[in-house]
């Protein structure tokens, strides 16, 4: 180890997604279905919000919360949502700064965290960052929420529950009954839930308006973070924001100040923008795509079909791991991420189906000829 690097860089192990990126990178025009973000453009209202606010000079730093015309607005359709004020939102650089906000304000060295495996990555990293320890409970095969096996794993130390639904690797919903498990735990255990609503447009099986959805309307010490990057495909704009506990959102809004400063300035016109338009069109092509996508892999593949997200996780065959499927897949020139890179175990693999029907038709024969 260089005598300059910390202790907190080397004990991130980034080796896994590594070796995809690697492997990809000798494809020719693959069948790229690893992309985590939508495949359609920043709606143009959006856009020209943006474009209109770098001209008319909104370019400079804005206040660190963010300015005040998107968070009243998130705040009252966040309030509406959650039938009771939800108190200030703090506008971040995307989910990403959110959860690396929350994950400081909350963690100190030796404090633990659950979240269930599968999981997103970057939980385990930013926790391993904060000194934390990930307490990671396994939800396979059905990747429900186990209730009894994330009790069992609280102890003295535990200060967060984090949630991601609709999840990813998994597209799983949680329904209202593992939301309620949930929160009772919580509360019985007065720990943070810290619930990952980033996909929260992408939902196909519920109705966005009538759900018990967020903890945030059943239990006050939740935390939600969303943000724009999936739900308008503003993956490089980085504008997310949270809201929830007024002390824990102080001291996020503290860190902000001396870490990302804010948000960018002209990007949040744009989001704001965004909130008007109605993407329920592309909700509705998402929907038939995760239906086209689970009727063709579950001829030969074991899948829990995914209620939300743009992802699908299908088990690859018995006798096989995942990251030797990957590798035969991207021979074939399908690029699909290993179950590995989130999760302990290495059984499953990702798709992510926000691309096209043809690439997604080409991309599953190949994969069920490898069968
Ligand atoms: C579950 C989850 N949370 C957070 C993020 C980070 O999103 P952002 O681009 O807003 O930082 C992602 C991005 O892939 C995600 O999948």
């Amino acid at each position: 180890m260089s005598r300059l690097i910390s202790r907190r860089a080397e004990a991130i192990d980034a080796s896994g997604i590594r070796k995809v990126f690697d492997l990809a990178a000798r494809m020719k025009d693959p069948i790229n279905l690893s992309i985590g973000l939508p495949d359609f453009d920043v709606p143009e209202p959006g856009k020209q919000a943006a474009i209109r606010a770098i001209e008319s000079g909104h370019n400079r730093y804005t206040q660190t919360q963010g300015i005040a015309s998107l968070r009243e607005r998130l705040r009252a359709d966040l309030s509406r949502e959650m039938g009771k004020d939800v108190g200030e939102v703090l506008i971040t650089s995307g989910v990403s700064g959110a959860l690396l906000l929350a994950i400081l304000s909350v963690i100190d060295p030796g404090d633990e965290a659950i979240f269930l495996d599968p999981y997103f990555v970057m939980y385990k990293h930013l926790i391993t960052m904060a000194g934390g320890k990930s307490v990671i409970v396994d939800s396979y095969p059905d990747f429900g929420f186990p209730a009894d096996r994330v009790e069992q794993a609280v102890t003295p130390k535990t200060k967060m529950l984090i949630l991601n639904s609709p999840s990813n690797p998994t597209g799983m919903v949680m329904t209202p009954q593992q939301i309620e498990q949930a929160v009772r735990i919580a509360r019985k255990h007065n720990l943070l839930i810290l619930s990952d609503e980033i996909y929260e447009p992408f939902l196909y099986d519920v109705s966005r308006e009538n759900r018990v959805y967020s903890p945030l309307s059943l239990y006050d010490n939740t935390l939600v973070v969303r943000g724009f990057s999936k739900s308008y495909a503003m993956t490089g704009w980085r504008v997310g924001y949270a809201c929830g506990p007024a002390e824990i959102i102080s001291q996020m809004t503290k860190l902000q100040q001396y870490t990302f400063v804010c948000a960018p300035s002209p990007f949040q016109e744009g989001a704001l923008a965004a909130l008007d338009v109605d993407m329920s069109r592309s909700v509705e092509s998402y929907r038939r795509k995760r239906d086209l996508v689970y009727s063709k892999l579950s001829q030969k593949f074991e899948i829990q079909k995914p209620g939300g997200a743009f992802y699908i996780f299908p088990k690859v065959p018995d006798g096989m791991s995942a990251s030797a499927f990957v590798e035969q897949a991207i021979a074939n020139n399908v690029l699909i991420i290993p179950g590995n890179v989130f999760s302990e175990r290495d059984t499953h693999f990702r798709i992510s189906y926000a691309t096209t029907d043809d690439k997604l038709l080409q991309g599953c024969d190949i994969l069920l000829s490898l069968v």
